[in-house]
């Protein structure tokens, strides 16, 4: 390990996301060794707090967690300081700077994390830019900057402006916590691991596409954001988007960051503009009761979305994309459904088809991959049945539990592998596309929002979107097959 020293700035130290995501997983780093030696946590955010009060609040979102123990979080706590202050005033961020320079010794890397409500990001960078703490003449400086990533395309854009003021792009780290998640990583090891799936991973054998990711929640205390999102910017922007480039993508030549973000972008350059008519909207029941939304909100709490992409491998084939809240369950899956095979010489009654083969990549929470195909009924002479070839990563790998995707982006932002998260171009060609659909729904010709029930799978138009293509939305993890 070197001597230098690693210190990891959270600017937003009060907030949510440190206490439940930033904190715990630095604690499970560090309890695993795996955080560099020197490194050290400064939380900055504005309320007065000692050092040692700020470690008693964040002690209590990490005591539940199995892996604590009392001597290892005590060595921990004394890695972690906390230093109070404005986002944009200069004079609070210099005490701060001022504070850090006398923790660290030697070279000193340092990591900005932004874990603040994305109002404070365009104040909060260009005070770091004003004040030079972008530049890495002694050790590297990054910035993590975490969704919502503006909130079009035109906001993205002046938002990537505003870092690109005093940060290079291979210094900014944008999340999108989908990518952390070792089931959304696999993605690209079951393609690209395995023989027999690439050669057929294309228009000849593959019949359509489906990514759902559907949430039983509804948007509980998070109205007030959430009203002004909507489904498309929460969810379909970042994490759909990029499970869709990662399962259409080419294979990159290696898994470094720009080989691997050149073929998601390009991926996503070849979809075509999403026709306003081959989308649906809808609200759960009671959305505009929710606190913080507004009474005659026009905030889709759920979308489906057919699309294409236009290139070699793909065109043509359907990708169906649906996301929502206050759905019958959480699940996030990939399903592919292959051609049908012609079916001449089976027992299966007038004007049926043999059912089709289908992969179902299953992402959260049961997470695993299953494989359907047809067998023969045993004493029967031609009658077939579908059955399922599981994996399960809860049997396959017993004694290895799945880690928060914080921990392993944490780990590559601080080990300068920017693989797993997004870079300028993939964000603002994703809201591209999903400004087309935004404008879209502004016309007055527009498909009228839908509403559905809690706890169903959305509107029947959403059906309909597939039933017209002759086709079905299928859940096929978890409990919910
Ligand atoms: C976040 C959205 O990005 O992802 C939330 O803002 C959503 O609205 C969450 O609930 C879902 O993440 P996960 O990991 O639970 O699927």
């Amino acid at each position: 390990m070197s001597d230098a020293t690693h210190t990891i700035v959270i600017f937003g130290a009060s907030g949510d996301l440190t206490k439940r995501k930033l904190i715990p997983a630095l604690y499970h780093l560090y309890a695993q060794e795996r955080l560099p030696d020197n490194t050290i946590i400064v939380g900055y955010s504005r309320s007065a707090l000692a050092h040692d009060e700020f470690r008693g609040r964040l002690r209590e979102w990490v005591e539940p967690s199995s892996e604590f123990n009392v001597e290892t979080w005590d060595r921990f706590a004394q890695t972690i300081f906390y230093s109070a202050g404005n986002l944009d005033n200069t004079d609070d961020l210099k005490r701060m700077d001022a504070f850090v320079a006398d923790k660290e010794q030697g070279t000193a890397n340092r990591l900005y994390y932004l874990a603040v409500a994305p109002e404070f990001y365009e104040g909060a960078l260009n005070s770091l830019n004003a004040l030079g703490l972008a530049q890495q003449d002694n050790g590297w400086r990054r910035v993590v900057v975490e969704k919502p990533f503006g909130t079009n395309l035109e906001t993205a854009r002046a938002l990537n402006q505003v870092i690109h003021k005093g940060f290079s792009e291979d210094q900014v780290y944008r999340i999108d916590h989908y990518l952390g998640k070792e089931t959304v990583q696999n993605l690209l090891f079951f393609r690209f691991a395995n023989a027999i799936y690439e050669p057929i991973w294309n228009r000849s054998y593959i019949d359509h596409v489906q990514i759902t990711v559907s949430e039983s929640v509804d948007v509980e205390q998070r109205g007030d954001y959430y009203d002004k999102a909507g489904v498309l910017r929460d969810m379909f922007q970042n994490h759909l988007m990029q499970l869709l480039a990662l399962v259409a993508m080419e294979p990159p030549i290696s898994l470094q960051a720009d080989a691997l973000r050149n073929e998601k972008v390009k991926v996503l350059r070849a979809v075509r503009p999403i026709k306003v008519t081959d989308t649906v909207r809808a609200q759960y029941e009671g959305y505009l009761e929710a606190r913080g939304v507004d009474p005659g909100s026009q905030t889709p709490t759920y979308a489906a979305i057919k699309l294409f992409i236009d290139n070699w491998r793909w065109q043509d084939v359907p990708f169906y994309l649906r996301s929502g809240k206050a759905l019958a369950g959480k699940t996030s899956e990939i399903v592919v459904q292959f051609r049908r095979p012609p079916s001449l010489f089976f027992n299966l009654g007038r004007g049926k088809q043999l059912e089709p083969n289908v992969l179902s990549l299953c992402i959260q929470p049961d997470e695993g991959i299953h494989f359907r195909f047809l067998t023969k009924v045993p004493n029967e002479v031609s009658e077939v049945q579908a059955v399922d070839m599981d994996f399960h990563y809860r049997s396959s790998f017993k004694d290895t539990a799945l880690p928060d995707a914080y921990e392993r982006l944490l780990l590559d932002a601080i080990n300068g592998d920017a693989a797993l998260f997004t870079r300028e171009d993939e964000i603002e060609r994703s809201w591209e596309l999903i400004d087309g659909v935004l404008s879209g729904w502004n016309k007055p010709q527009a498909q009228p929002m839908q509403s559905y029930p809690h706890g169903t799978w959305g509107p029947e138009e959403a059906e309909m979107l597939l039933a017209d293509d002759g086709r079905v939305w299928r859940i096929n993890c978890g409990d919910h097959r």
